[in-house]
């Protein structure tokens, strides 16, 4: 489960050995304008390839239009060109441009290891991060389990960009940053028979061995012990038995405390209220949410982010058997509260509710979790925006910031009286769902606000929708397992970072 990414590299001008060269196209005063460092082309290839590039651009169909990529015919090199947008390109568009464009390159016929040069013209050092990542995400091919493995389409990329020091700066960070993702995107895509839980504990650790992070992983004997009852219920009906993986990051001089806590279920059934068919298929992607929270550690500890952050992964099997929990059980959770199970397949807020019942004793200033909580999320915002709920509108805003200098996409969700008293029960402290379906990503919302102490500020990000893309392949974003929240979790680490 070891992969390898692209290499990255930056460069002044083109390399000679360059197997494909993405540009840009712009408008400037209404006029289409290439974008890259035609000139190297020109030296390379001893030709004028500025007038003939900018007719094929426009006679193949490239177009300012963003994300659209064309490939011109076969010249020395082959040539991308994609739309840049004609306004001043923000971070997130040329992210998405350049994954476009990289995707481009590798459906070229015979495409193998190809060395791909990004010449943009960048010079700003967020661009320059925004590029690489782009290129690196764009490249990232799914693990298949086949027998015979192929090589990777993509060996380099190489960002063409005046390199000063912040340059190289960046593009370490967007290595970082981007090598997270991918991770993330792997365990997602991984069959889920090949990633129980046991196993998902033992691939975080080995993902973080490298890294100034200390690593627990709490079994099944120290769940009882300890008295997390909502994991335990969860991972009762499954052979595969929960873990509790608990990382810790804390360099010196670090004034703020995060903590992170993500859903791990690493197949949701919906347990004896069984999912149909239909709707089970996906469900190996329960697990977004603990990925995206072990990726994002690995990347704040490998960018050495001043932060101490403590992160959680809630890791359980959802299955139907004669030792499940059931609806209508009532759980005593870790902190002591009691919960009446409203439905089986409600198990994500469960575990979720033991994980940041833990994380809250660590007295963070701040708890942010994620996970694939519910399908009313996904009716509600769509399946590329995820939903953000929040103790207040700071540390809403907070996140909302993190999500757009990440370049994702997160819309907030209100959690109103009237829904938090919908979770009022006759017979324990709380119900784990509200009365009806009808707002059912915000009563989820309240049930896990009500494991949060007053003083601890909280966020919650649904990522049922993002974290896993059923269409084609768009931007930078693959089809299958997405790697959502990573670069929104790194970018709040970096701005709470003294
Ligand atoms: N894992 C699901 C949520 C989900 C649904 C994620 C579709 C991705 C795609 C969650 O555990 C679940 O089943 N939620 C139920 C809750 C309901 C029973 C209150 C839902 O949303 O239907
Ligand atoms: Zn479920
Ligand atoms: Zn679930």
């Amino acid at each position: 489960m070891t992969r390898k990414n692209a290499s990255l590299s930056l460069s002044k001008t083109i390399d000679r050995d360059a197997d494909v060269v993405i540009l840009g196209l712009t408008a400037v005063g209404g006029q289409p304008t290439l974008v890259g460092a035609i000139g190297d082309l020109e030296k390379s290839y001893h030709k004028a390839y500025s007038t003939p590039l900018r007719t094929l651009a426009l006679t193949h169909g490239a177009s300012t239009t963003l994300e659209t990529a064309v490939v011109l015919p076969p010249t020395s090199v082959r040539v991308v060109v994609v739309g840049l947008g004609d306004a001043d390109v923000t971070a997130e568009q040329l992210r998405r441009a350049v994954g476009a464009a990289v995707r481009t390159a590798m459906q070229l016929p015979g495409a193998e290891g190809l060395k791909v040069a990004v010449s943009l013209e960048l010079a700003a050092p967020d661009l320059i991060r925004a590029a690489a990542e782009g290129a690196l995400l764009g490249a990232y091919e799914p693990e298949v389990f086949t027998s015979k493995q192929d090589k990777p389409k993509v060996s380099t990329v190489d960002v063409v960009a005046a390199g000063r020091g912040d340059a190289r700066e960046a593009i370490d960070e967007a290595r970082v940053v981007a090598e997270a993702v991918c991770q993330a995107r792997d365990w997602t895509n991984t069959p889920p028979n090949l990633l129980t839980p046991a196993l998902f504990a033992e691939a975080a650790k080995h993902s973080l061995r490298d890294q100034r992070v200390s690593i627990d992983v709490l079994d099944e004997k120290a769940l009882e012990k300890g008295g997390y009852g909502g994991i335990l219920a969860v991972g009762g009906g499954s052979a595969n038995r929960p873990r509790l993986v608990r990382m810790q990051y804390a360099p010196r001089g670090a004034t703020f405390h995060l903590a992170l806590v993500g859903k791990g279920i690493t197949f949701d059934s919906g347990g004896l209220d069984i999912k149909p068919a239909g709707q089970m298929a996906g469900m190996k992607y329960d697990m977004s949410g603990a990925a995206a929270v072990i990726a994002a550690m690995q990347a704040i500890a490998g960018l050495g982010l001043k932060i101490k952050v403590t992160a959680y992964a809630a890791m359980a099997e959802n299955m139907p058997s004669g030792t499940s929990y059931r609806s209508g059980d009532v759980m005593t959770m870790f902190d002591g509260q009691t919960v009446e199970n409203y439905n089986t397949d409600a198990e994500g807020r469960l575990v979720m509710a033991d994980a940041i019942a833990r994380a809250a004793l660590d007295e963070p200033q701040l708890i942010v979790d994620v996970a694939t909580l519910t399908g009313a999320c996904m009716v509600a915002l769509g399946m590329r925006v995820g939903g953000l709920m929040a103790s207040d509108d700071v540390t809403a805003d907070r996140l909302l910031d993190a999500a757009e200098a990440g370049g994702e996409e997160f819309w907030q969700l209100p959690i109103t009286e009237e829904i938090r008293s919908q979770l009022d029960s006759s017979v324990a402290d709380m119900r784990s769902g509200g009365k009806n379906r009808f707002g059912g990503a915000l009563a989820a919302g309240a049930f896990l606000h009500r494991f949060v102490p007053e003083k601890i500020a909280w966020g919650h990000l649904d990522i049922a929708g993002p974290a896993n893309n059923e269409d084609s392949a768009f931007g930078c974003t693959p089809k299958g397992g997405t790697g959502v929240a990573v670069r929104t979790l790194v970018a709040l680490a970096r701005q709470l970072s003294s």
